[in-house]
């Protein structure tokens, strides 16, 4: 993998840049579309390549483990021709769904040993298998195995956890440098810092996770409840810390407005659900502020969803179509709702390059956040 920087921006710390992995290029800053299961939901992957004009998606190695599971996947040829998508992917370890999802869980040096949320199986998550894991999946982008700490967490618990996640990243390492990828392309591990909303643990964090000097850094354990300004205030400490010529990519974040203000901050890749999630119950993000589709108000507006992003269905679709289908619960609507989300992240982290580019993305993501977080 490699990482150019093409661009910075003189009023904030954005930066332009181009990643490029054996199955293509990604331009950051870039919003990841979350394919936790192989599949980004309701979104068929030519339309994520026409439509949404994704440049890089994501999987969950829990999900993916336990179902289809292991064999499936490498009988396939790993994740990329299993689900026939053959641009850029990276895949989580496991280290925030095995807390999030699974019921029961015991956190210990060796690992996580967890029940199956589909079966309540039992199951153990190592560094060193995760590692395993990721290589059979065989992402272009795999993730270190870590504990993400909720919020608020105590002082202590966040530096154990924190001290625990670093020693497993060595772990990770280590795996990861023994092995090679099982499908002839490179793949690459992304480390995550941690430390709760504690500055001097995000700094030594940071500091950490900077001097094992991977080909890119992750931001982990924000986006967890806290507030906004705490999630920028420790992205921001972190940021100036992870070294400049790698690729950043914050997790779990966010609203249009927090990856608006976290790309202002030197973040390079974002991913969230809320796009396709918040797709699925009528919630619409477009360039002129947020819709609820379901609202009496748009029963007759005929008016295209949003002729600004220049995208299919949100030129093709009127507002009274699209919540005519949602109101009805037509499986139509998930897929236009999400399309529609998808291009519009997709549209905003474009903007964003252009601006950067130009030196004007100051002014523009001043402008932006204000109609962003507009209702409609
Ligand atoms: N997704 C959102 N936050 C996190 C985190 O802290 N760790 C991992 N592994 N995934 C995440």
């Amino acid at each position: 993998m490699e990482f150019k920087l093409v661009a910075e921006d003189k009023g904030s710390k954005a930066r332009a840049g181009v990643v490029t992995t054996d199955h293509g290029s990604i331009e950051t800053p870039i919003f990841m579309p979350v394919g936790t299961a192989g599949t980004v939901k309701a979104v068929h992957q030519r339309e994520l390549h026409n439509d949404v004009q994704a440049q890089i998606i994501l999987g969950n190695t829990y999900h993916l483990y336990l179902r289809p599971g292991l064999d499936v996947i490498e009988g396939a040829g790993g994740l990329h021709r299993f689900n026939g998508w053959d641009k850029p992917i990276l895949t989580d370890s496991g280290g925030y769904q095995v807390y999030s999802l699974s019921g029961t869980r015991k956190i210990k040096e060796e690992g996580v040993t967890f029940k199956s949320h589909i079966d309540g199986s039992k199951h153990v998550f190592t560094p060193e298998n995760v590692m395993d894991i990721q290589r059979t999946i065989g992402a272009d982008i795999i993730m270190a195995f870590d504990e993400c700490t909720p919020y608020p967490c105590e002082y202590g618990y966040a530096r154990e956890s924190m001290e625990m996640t670093h020693r497993w990243l060595k772990r990770c390492c280590d795996r990861f440098d023994a092995t090679e990828g099982k499908y002839g392309y490179s793949q690459t591990l992304f480390p995550i810092v941690q430390g709760s909303t504690f500055k001097d643990l995000r700094i030594k964090s940071a500091e950490t996770i900077a001097s094992f000097e991977r080909e890119g850094n992750a931001i982990g354990g924000l986006s967890v409840g806290e507030p906004h300004e705490m999630m920028y205030e420790q992205t921001e400490v972190v940021c100036d810390i992870l070294p400049k010529d790698k690729p950043r990519y914050l997790m779990g974040v966010g609203t249009p407005e927090n990856i608006l203000e976290c790309i202002a901050l030197g973040v390079d890749m974002f991913d969230c659900v809320m796009p396709t999630r918040n797709a699925r119950n009528g919630m619409l993000f477009t360039s002129e502020g947020i819709i609820n589709i379901r609202n009496e108000k748009w029963k007759n507006d005929y008016s295209p969803i949003d002729p600004n992003l220049g995208g299919y269905v949100d030129t093709f679709y009127s507002k009274a179509y699209l919540r005519h289908l949602v109101v009805s619960k037509e499986i139509l609507a998930a897929q236009i709702a999400s399309i529609h989300n998808l291009t519009f992240y997709l549209w905003l982290v474009k903007e964003a390059r252009k601006e950067i580019r130009k030196g004007t993305f100051i002014n523009w993501k001043n402008q932006m956040v204000k109609k962003v977080t507009r209702r409609l």
